[in-house]
């Protein structure tokens, strides 16, 4: 794990994951990383992350300060060490449905649609949200399943007469309660992603959960929702991406 500078909610993030490593006694190294840490610096970190054996997972938390670029990092980093599947060659192979690594926060959210046995094929899904993290592949995943996806965004017109015909409904857009009552179908699953702050400074999510949750079929709070299920589908990624290694070295 790497986290440059000292963004508060990236520091709980990164506390959770090195926690959970701990608990499941996977061997974690954390790299807390001060906010002037140059380009240089950084790619030479991941550059022996890279080739150290001991290490299968390298995981760079985002965002990163301004002076860094996102994407020279993020392709630095190998592709089978990739457990967040933010490498051009893993969003690639998840486009195409071919993938071993899925993008943690997506992941978690198609792992409590199957355990909750919520059946996609056929179904409206509807994601609110386009980023690379999670509204893109997490439409993909939903395609994957035969779901008919609609991808909602800051442009998008009407908006709630789309949401409304969602039987899935996935909130990826980063603003506090934004999903009300009148934007969602009787009986539909809403699945939050967002973690926000409320006006009292208070964890919350992007659905108004007071509001949406006696009408919907099944909602998931924040927190306690999707949060633990992203931690557990990086811990997922990286017990495959050491199995693969294993698979490699051919032991
Ligand atoms: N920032 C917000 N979500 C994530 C994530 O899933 N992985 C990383 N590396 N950074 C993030």
């Amino acid at each position: 794990m790497v986290i440059v500078g000292d963004d508060p909610a990236s520091q709980v993030y990164v506390a959770n994951k090195e926690k959970a490593c701990t608990e499941l006694g996977m061997y974690s190294e954390k790299y807390a990383l001060p906010a002037e840490t140059t380009e240089e610096e950084l790619l030479s970190l991941i550059d022996r992350l890279n080739h150290d054996d001991k290490i299968h997972g390298i995981l760079v938390q985002l965002p990163l300060p301004k002076h860094l670029d996102d994407k020279l990092i993020i392709n630095h980093i190998l592709p089978e060490k990739d457990v967040d599947a933010f490498h051009p060659a893993n969003v690639g192979k998840i486009m195409i449905g071919d993938f071993d690594f899925v993008p943690c926060t997506p992941a978690g959210v198609m792992e409590l649609i199957r355990e909750s046995e919520v059946p996609v094929e056929g179904k409206e899904c509807v994601v609110i949200g386009r980023s690379n993290i999670v509204g893109k592949p997490m439409s993909m995943l939903l395609l994957h399943q035969n779901g008919t996806v609609t991808i909602c965004h800051s442009r998008t017109k009407d908006l709630k007469d789309v949401t409304r015909r969602a039987d899935i409904l996935v909130a990826a857009v980063g603003i506090p309660k934004f999903v009300k009552a009148d934007m969602v179908k009787p009986g539909a699953v809403v699945i939050d992603v967002g973690m926000d702050r409320d006006e009292n400074g208070k964890l919350c999510g992007d659905v108004d959960f007071a509001e949406v949750e006696p009408i919907a079929g099944a909602i998931t709070p924040v927190p306690g929702g999707v949060g633990p299920m992203t931690i557990a589908m990086l811990m997922r990624n990286t017990l495959t991406a050491a199995k693969r290694a294993h698979e490699k070295k051919g032991c």
